[in-house]
């Protein structure tokens, strides 16, 4: 029988089957009148209509269904009772060790009915000022201040005087800040290796960046008619993407990264890619353990399937455009590699400006288009916004100009190489600690510390005893430093491997130990099945950080020391 007779008995056969079903169908519908049938036939469109969208939503069905699980569980009378115990005394501890106060003081919940002298203003914030108890200046801790150089403060304070009352939303009045804001975009997208159409504008910060991207590409999505845009990105990459998908009604789609470099798993994330896909994301490099992503092969899979592709470099955006100068070998990561479309670099980080600035960058203006936002038809005139603030602090913008125009190509070099050069030396300094292990090759400014021998919150808790202020992190549980300006400083380095080995030194003596303190908090908090506990706990640590209610331990404390709280604070 060759192939076309064998054909013809399977299209027979079909319609054999199909006029089978006809008459089946017919016969069973004989005795229902047509407005049954009509009735069925709705129902069962509506149920399935129904069906599809309860089953497809944003978020997985087994991510509800679990929710719903734990949901239940806390209504349960004895279980769900004595969970909400836990929660609360865990609420109420936190209260106590976030929010503390010293001895004596209290808030201020009115205006002065008199305004303070400028003395009086000056003098009462010297107060606030004794609250620091963590000593950043002297590089004890991970990140937070890049710099912080006390010559530097004198320019920006003088800058941001000169600038306070500017407002880059006005234009005309301002034309300086356009000008300076103009700038640092141009001279960020030279350093990132733009074309000529590359564009920009200057955010608030690292998040504010990253959501002003991920909105760009859900609006491009939608033009496309993606109805649920999804964002790809790597596990480690940073939770401001989390932030952008849940503000965005986007949907983000965590890579796994490979076990050994940590880095993204590239044929993992060329799976994941579908109608759906907005952007593609790497990080250069991540938060967590300092590994920067293959962008040079996600570039091309971004090329090849035609996605928008960003590259999170806020973190050490600074540092990676000058490391070849500073003599330092890297992969390309910016526009010269095909496929990537924007980038994010904060200033406020190795840029060394102050707080409240960032780039995010595109290699054309057609992507930063989508960014914008206009209501042409608002009673307040035309209004045409380029990021999420209307009003923006054009002070911070003058003070990040000032300060990439003081620092020059040769400031950052040099900043470059000494942080770089520090990292590796305390990269290669914990190498050689047997008990842990680093994370990957950290090749720019972070590295992450984990251990097979024991828990290792239980070293987070005795660099912390030794005045040491690292990164915790979790899934897999480690600890990671960042190295700032502070870090070069002399001994500093080597200070905190020595205290490192110590640490790991008396752990080693009984490696199986019990974890305690905040350390064993952070292990706990991994464990829990239901996250929207962890969620519960944080929201109160939240809403602690607003508090202007002295704790009651503390007040009782306080109490027992003569030391009485009068009037509205007891009323509660
Ligand atoms: C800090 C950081 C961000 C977010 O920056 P913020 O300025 O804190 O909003 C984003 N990505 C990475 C990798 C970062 O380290
Ligand atoms: C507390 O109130 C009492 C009487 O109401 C008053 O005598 C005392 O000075 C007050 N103490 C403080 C610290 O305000």
């Amino acid at each position: 029988m060759d192939y076309w007779s064998a054909l013809e008995v399977y299209k027979e056969m079909l319609l054999l089957y199909c006029e089978k079903a006809r008459q089946y169908v017919n016969s069973q519908c004989a005795d229902l009148e047509p407005w049954q049938i009509i009735a069925a036939t709705l129902l069962l469109t509506v149920g399935a209509v129904r069906a599809k969208a309860f089953l497809f939503q944003q978020e997985s069905l087994t991510s509800r269904i679990k929710k719903q699980a734990f949901r239940l569980i806390r209504k349960i009378p004895f279980i769900g009772s004595s969970i909400q115990k836990k929660l609360n005394k865990a609420l109420d501890d936190m209260s106590v060790s976030v929010c503390t106060l010293k001895e004596g003081m209290s808030y201020t919940k009115l205006l002065p009915a008199q305004g303070l002298t400028q003395k009086q203003v000056l003098d009462s914030i010297r107060q606030y000022q004794t609250l620091n108890e963590v000593q950043w200046t002297k590089g004890k801790v991970s990140g937070a201040v890049y710099w912080g150089d006390e010559k530097l403060t004198e320019l920006l304070v003088k800058v941001y005087g000169e600038f306070a009352w500017s407002n880059p939303l006005h234009p005309d009045i301002f034309p300086g800040v356009r000008k300076m804001e103009a700038e640092v975009v141009r001279m960020a997208c030279t350093l990132f290796n733009g074309g000529p159409e590359s564009c920009g504008t200057v955010t608030s910060g690292g998040t504010e960046s990253i959501l002003m991207a991920c909105k760009a590409y859900r609006d491009m999505a939608y033009e496309r008619g993606i109805k649920h845009p999804e964002i790809i990105a790597p596990i480690s990459v940073h939770a401001a993407f989390d932030k952008a998908a849940h503000y965005f009604g986007m949907k983000l789609i965590h890579i796994p990264l490979e076990k050994k470099t940590m880095k993204v798993d590239v044929k993992a994330m060329k799976r994941a890619i579908s109608k759906n896909t907005a952007m593609l994301v790497c990080s250069a490099p991540q938060f967590p353990h300092g590994i920067v992503d293959p962008i040079v092969e996600v570039g091309k899979l971004a090329e090849r399937y035609n996605i928008p592709f960003h590259v999170d470099a806020c973190l050490g955006g600074f540092l990676i455009v000058f490391m070849e100068k500073a003599g330092f070998k890297l992969e390309p990561f910016d526009f010269r590699v095909k496929g990537v479309t924007s980038i994010s670099a904060d200033t406020h980080k190795y840029g060394y400006a102050p707080k409240g600035s960032s780039v995010v960058l595109y290699s054309d203006k057609k992507y930063r288009h989508y960014q914008f936002f206009v209501a042409p038809d608002w009673q307040g005139g035309i209004y045409a916004s380029p990021s999420m603030a209307g009003s923006r602090p054009g002070g911070i913008i003058a003070a990040c100009w000032a300060t990439m125009m003081h620092m020059g190509e040769n400031g950052y070099v040099d900043a470059t190489r000494k942080v770089v050069q520090t990292t590796r030396t305390i990269a290669a300094g914990l190498r050689k600690i047997e008990g842990i292990f680093v994370f990957g090759n950290p090749e720019v400014s972070v590295v992450a510390i984990g251990s097979d021998d024991f828990d290792v919150f239980r070293l987070s808790n005795a660099l912390t005893s030794k005045g040491w202020n690292l990164n915790t992190l979790q899934f897999p549980s480690s600890i990671h430093i960042c190295v700032t300006m502070r870090h070069t400083m002399p001994g500093v380095a080597e200070h905190f491997i020595n205290d490192v080995k110590e640490g790991v030194a008396v752990i080693m003596k009984n490696p199986k130990e019990k974890t305690t303190g905040m350390g064993a908090i952070y292990g706990m908090a991994q464990t829990i099945p239901d996250r929207s506990l962890v969620t519960e706990i944080s929201c109160g640590f939240l809403d602690c950080l607003y508090s202007t209610e002295v704790p009651k331990v503390q007040k009782n404390h306080h109490t027992s020391k003569r030391n009485h709280m009068n009037g509205s604070s007891k009323t509660h």
